[in-house]
């Protein structure tokens, strides 16, 4: 993986210690490296090379300023789905013309700040929320861009959690309902229907799915052009996964931009991608402690410092996530089956079943690998564990770009009821 690797016996992240990093900043911790987010955006930069696309970061992935920010100096836009978000792509740096605002359930309160930032493009996902943007651009004299995200009832082969595309999926308008939506969105005051979106769903690791919605999506553009809607943009939405398992095929870029050309390339519609996890993950590594190593008459624990409300992945969508220790073990070391678990009070918080691991005795860093990608972004302070910490690695300097809120931090947003007080 470019930017973490081993150097004398040691894991680095580019070249700082992760045991400097815990020294200094304690566990559990994400580190990302700048040259992983690098490498990630450069995949995306070479396999679109000949085509005009915008990439649209989608900040739900990893909402952290500096990550956001290092992207932006690459050249990334932002997709974002909350009025949160999208202060932190301006607050990043990501112009607002080149910020695309998804989500199906988007606030009045909400599309009026996207209005009135003058973001490039809304992506409205039903006739309701049509209905209420107009009214906001009227009364705001503005028009609104908006493309409309269309569901293509495509399988995306993906964990049923996150797949987006299917016809009972709560996402997008229905593929049979296009043509009445664009004639709505063409009477509407306020709506100016510029483009077309889909979004089929995350961690694809083939293209062919992308390649079904695409070219469904290419048809009906075709179809409602002819009758005479003005698209000039399509948005393809994210999706391309990494590899989290050893085994795991890495998706073949050069394909998926292939697939993008042939289907929707004829069209004289300017691309726009989504990409979230695929520019993130594998930049990103969740550091921990091991607290005890439990020999059980079943199974052996090893007892971390992470728990599910720090990468929840493991238990929301039984996510695989490669864990190494930090210190490198011998070539000989001989492997032995143990259960990898967070000390938060639920069986769920279980990172790994019966994980084959090298010897690991209390105390030992190990490291959660392709953890940059819905590792910070989704973490709670479930059991009152204090939000993790985040660091960002550029060469031989490390900086905390997120810190660990204080116990004292944690208690700021409460307060007494008089009735309550002594
Ligand atoms: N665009 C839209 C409209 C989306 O809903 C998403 C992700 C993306 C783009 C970015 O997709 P990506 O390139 O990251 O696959 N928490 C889950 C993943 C949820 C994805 C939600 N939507 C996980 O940890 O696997």
């Amino acid at each position: 993986v470019p930017g973490f690797h081993y150097t004398d016996g040691a894991l680095h992240a580019e070249g700082v210690a992760l045991s400097a990093i815990a020294a200094a900043v304690g566990t559990p911790t994400y580190v990302y490296t700048t040259e992983g987010l690098t490498a990630a955006w450069r995949a995306y930069a070479d396999a679109f090379a000949g085509q005009d696309v915008t990439i649209c970061y989608a900040l739900k992935a990893n909402s952290n300023l500096a990550v956001i920010r290092t992207l932006a100096q690459l050249g990334a836009g932002g997709d974002v789905v909350s009025v949160g978000e999208m202060r932190r792509a301006l607050a990043a740096g990501i112009p607002a013309d080149k910020i695309v605002f998804s989500g199906v359930g988007k606030t009045r309160d909400e599309l009026v700040a996207a209005l009135k930032a003058g973001i490039h493009q809304i992506n409205v996902e039903s006739l309701p929320e049509l209905e209420v943007l107009s009214a906001v651009a009227v009364e705001l004299g503005v028009d609104a861009p908006i493309a409309i995200r269309i569901n293509p009832d495509v399988d995306a082969e993906t964990h049923g959690k996150i797949a987006t595309g299917r016809k009972e999926d709560k996402f997008g308008i229905d593929f049979a309902h296009a043509g009445e939506a664009y004639a709505r969105a063409m009477a509407l005051p306020g709506i100016n229907p510029v483009g077309i979106a889909v979004h089929i769903g995350s961690q694809l690791l083939k293209t062919t799915p992308f390649r079904k919605a695409f070219g469904k999506l290419a048809e009906l553009v075709r179809d409602l052009k002819a009758h005479g809607v003005p698209l000039s943009r399509i948005d393809l939405g994210g999706g391309l996964g990494v590899p989290y398992k050893p085994e795991d095929q890495a998706p073949d870029y050069p394909a998926y931009a292939k697939a993008i050309a042939e289907t929707v390339g004829g069209l004289g519609c300017h691309v726009t991608l989504e990409p979230g996890r695929s520019l993130v993950a594998a930049a990103g590594l969740l550091l921990t402690r091991t607290i005890f190593v439990k020999e059980g008459l079943h199974r052996r624990f090893l007892i971390v410092d992470a728990a599910m409300n720090d990468l929840v992945r493991p238990a929301m969508y039984e996510a695989w996530h490669t864990v190494i220790p930090v210190a490198q073990p011998a070539a000989d070391a001989v492997l032995a089956d143990a259960d990898i678990v967070g000390p938060v009070c639920e069986t769920g918080d279980t990172f790994a079943r019966l994980r084959p691991m090298p010897p690991v005795a209390p105390g030992d860093l190990l490291a959660f690998l392709t953890a940059g990608a819905y590792g910070a972004a989704m973490s709670s302070t479930y059991n009152s564990r204090p939000l993790v910490a985040e660091v960002l690695v550029s060469g031989a300097k490390f900086e905390v770009v997120r810190r660990r809120p204080s116990f004292e931090d944690s208690l700021t947003l409460e307060q007494m009821p008089d009735w309550l007080s002594p």
